[in-house]
Order: structure tokens, then C-alpha cells, then sequence
């Protein structure tokens, strides 16, 4: 029926309720997407947190995914499914643009950057254990194969989006063989990219100056490994509204799969309450992922329109709206 097939996984909390506010406007902007809800409770297989084979399966069929929130277990219990999903697909670029949302104001105006996260490896990698009662290790893994595969990644990207300055983010001073191999890998790999103007900078300089001013960053696609990413990542949507704003998608060769970057909220789950916005402009960079850019461009202007108005915005931005509401303010607005 000329509808392409796409896996939702609506996750734990919000999730349901932000998964249907994105089904309710996909539907009223006549999408040509078909969800196929699939259920992730983790099984364990060898020992090992796993994703059930039917989810697992579909994902690989339909190639692009959805994914709410799912909760992680803190300092206990299973590795976090969030993490799983990133491994058993092997998706190795995790990308984080972050945009102001013209109209919405924060002390911040114009913010327009981009943050590609290695997602396979590095502090993420799951290897931890006790060397001696008290004295605890946790490995950094980094390798050339997936540093190499990231930053090619995140020069292409700079390419075809037009900010053809990549620029790798790093403590290679202290991290001298681990950020020092992805430091030598970018400046190798960035000789294959003529086109693209390639620097560095340390992670800490890059914090205090982003959030002094975030503008000399607006042309450039920030690259750097997977801790570092998941914490600038945080500190960036901060400057533009917090995570309720911010979009995501991981990129593998096989499948990718788009989420919204922040939690489950628990507190507030089950009651209407949840901005659905995060999720929302997750799915439009899904939808410019397959190629959907008319469907794209006019969901995300209605969404911009809605949160430029102001008037039926959810409780994190400052507003009384309930989730539904919201969702029929954009529908309003396609
Ligand atoms: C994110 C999240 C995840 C991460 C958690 C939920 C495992 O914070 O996507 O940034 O740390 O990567
Ligand atoms: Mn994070």
C-alpha cells in the first residue's frame, strides 16, 4: 500500500504517551509509515542480557526503528537495554544535532551544532571487575575499527549537511593511548576529506566555551568518543530548552534506530504530563533518513510553529498543557 514498515518500540514511563502523540500526528499528516510494536523485555541468553528474537527481527526487516525511553538499572542489574539495542545492531554513530527552536527562548539564540558519539565502545564497552576487595576497574575499550568508522562517518555527515567543519573532541593529554589513537585516526582520516576543514580541541575547553558562547560552534560537527559525547550531548540541550527538545538517531550499516535522548520519567508517567517534542524530532530525523523530506519539513514546521506560540506547550517548557493537547496543537498546525 506504498506505507513503509517501521518498528516502534514505545519503551518504559512516557513512553506509550509520547508514542502516541507521534502516531496521532503521523496519522493526520497522512505519513506513509506503518508501526509494528514490539516488545523488548530483556531475555537472558548465555548469561547475557538479550533483546527478544521477534524484536530483533523486525528491526532487521523494516530497517529503521523508533525507540522511547527505556529504564536503565543504576549501578545493579541487567546492562542497560538502551545499550544492548546500540550493540546488537552495531550502531556505531550516534547523532545529536542541536538547534535552537526559533521562537522558543532560552538565554541561548541561535544555537546550531551537531554531536556524532562513537556508540559502541570506549567507557560504554560493559567490561568492569574487582581486581581486590576495594579496587574496582572499568575499561576504557577503544579501537581503530570502530574510532575509524565513526569519524568517517562524522566527515561524510559534515558533507552532506554542509557544515564542512569537523572538529574531534578529546582529553588526549591525560587519555594518552585511548583519545590519543582517536585523535591520530581524525587527523588521518581528515586527509581523505579535502573538502572539510578538520581541528581539535579538549573536552573541557570545549564545555567552558560552549556554554559561554555556543556560536563559533554552530558550523561545525563535533566528533568524539562515547562517554564524552553522552555528556556534552546533555550539556548542549541544555542550552537550547533541556532533553525534552533534543532529537537522536543511531546509525548502523544494517539498521538505525531514532530516540528521544532523555528517560523514563517515572514520576510523572501514566498522567498526560510528557513532552512529546524529543520523540517528535527524533521521528522527523528518521523520516529524512529514509528520504520522507516533504513529510519531514511539514511536521517540524508545525511542531516550531506550536512551541513559537507558546500557548499549549507541556510543564517542562514552562507551560499547562497536557500531552494530547499539545499533540492536537501541532496536528492544528500541519
Ligand atoms: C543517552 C542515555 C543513555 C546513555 C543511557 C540511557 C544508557 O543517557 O542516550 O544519552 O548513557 O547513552
Ligand atoms: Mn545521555
Amino acid at each position: 500500500d506504498g506505507k513503509y514498515m517501521v518498528t516502534l518500540i514505545e519503551g518504559d514511563g512516557i513512553g506509550p504517551e509520547i508514542a502516541q502523540s507521534v502516531k496521532d500526528i503521523f496519522s493526520a499528516a497522512n505519513a506513509p509509515i506503518k508501526w509494528e510494536s514490539v516488545d523488548v523485555t530483556p531475555i537472558l541468553k548465555d548469561g547475557k542480557t538479550a533483546i527478544p528474537d521477534a524484536a530483533i527481527d523486525s528491526v532487521k526487516r523494516n530497517y529503521v526503528a523508533l525507540k522511547g525511553p527505556l529504564a536503565t538499572p543504576v549501578g545493579k542489574g541487567h546492562v542497560s537495554l538502551n545499550l544492548t539495542l546500540r550493540r546488537t545492531f552495531n550502531l556505531f554513530a550516534n547523532v545529536r544535532p542541536c538547534k535552537s527552536i526559533q521562537g522558543f527562548k532560552t538565554p541561548y539564540d541561535g544555537v546550531d551544532t551537531v554531536l556524532i558519539r562513537e556508540n559502541t565502545e570506549g567507557e560504554y564497552s560493559g567490561i568492569e571487575h574487582v581486581v581486590v576487595d576495594g579496587v574496582v576497574q572499568s575499561i576504557k575499550l577503544i579501537t581503530k575499527e570502530a574510532s575509524e568508522r565513526v569519524l568517517r562517518f562524522a566527515f561524510q555527515y559534515a558533507q552532506e549537511v554542509n557544515k564542512p567543519k569537523v572538529r574531534a573532541v578529546h582529553k588526549a593529554t591525560i587519555m594518552k593511548m585511548s583519545d590519543g589513537l582517536f585523535l591520530n585516526l581524525a587527523r588521518d582520516i581528515s586527509k581523505e576529506y579535502p573538502n572539510v576543514e578538520f581541528d581539535a580541541e579538549l573536552l573541557d575547553n570545549a564545555c567552558l566555551k560552549i556554554v559561554s558562547d555556543p556560536s563559533p560552534y554552530n558550523d561545525k560537527v563535533l566528533v568524539m568518543p562515547n562517554l564524552y559525547g553522552d555528556i556534552l550531548s546533555d550539556m548542549c540541550a541544555g542550552l537550547i530548552g533541556g532533553l525534552g527538545l533534543t532529537p537522536s538517531g543511531n546509525i548502523g550499516d544494517e539498521c538505525s534506530i531514532f530516540e528521544a535522548v532523555h528517560g523514563s520519567a517515572p514520576d510523572i508517567a501514566g498522567q498526560g504530563l510528557a513532552n512529546p517534542t524529543a520523540l517528535l524530532l527524533s521521528s522527523i530525523m528518521m523520516l529524512q533518513h529514509m528520504g520522507l523530506f516533504e513529510h519531514a519539513d511539514r511536521i517540524q514546521a508545525a511542531i516550531f510553529k506550536t512551541l513559537a506560540e507558546g500557548k499549549t506547550i507541556t510543564g517542562d517548557l514552562g507551560g499547562k498543557a497536557k500531552t494530547h493537547e499539545y499533540a492536537a496543537a501541532v496536528i492544528k498546525n500541519l
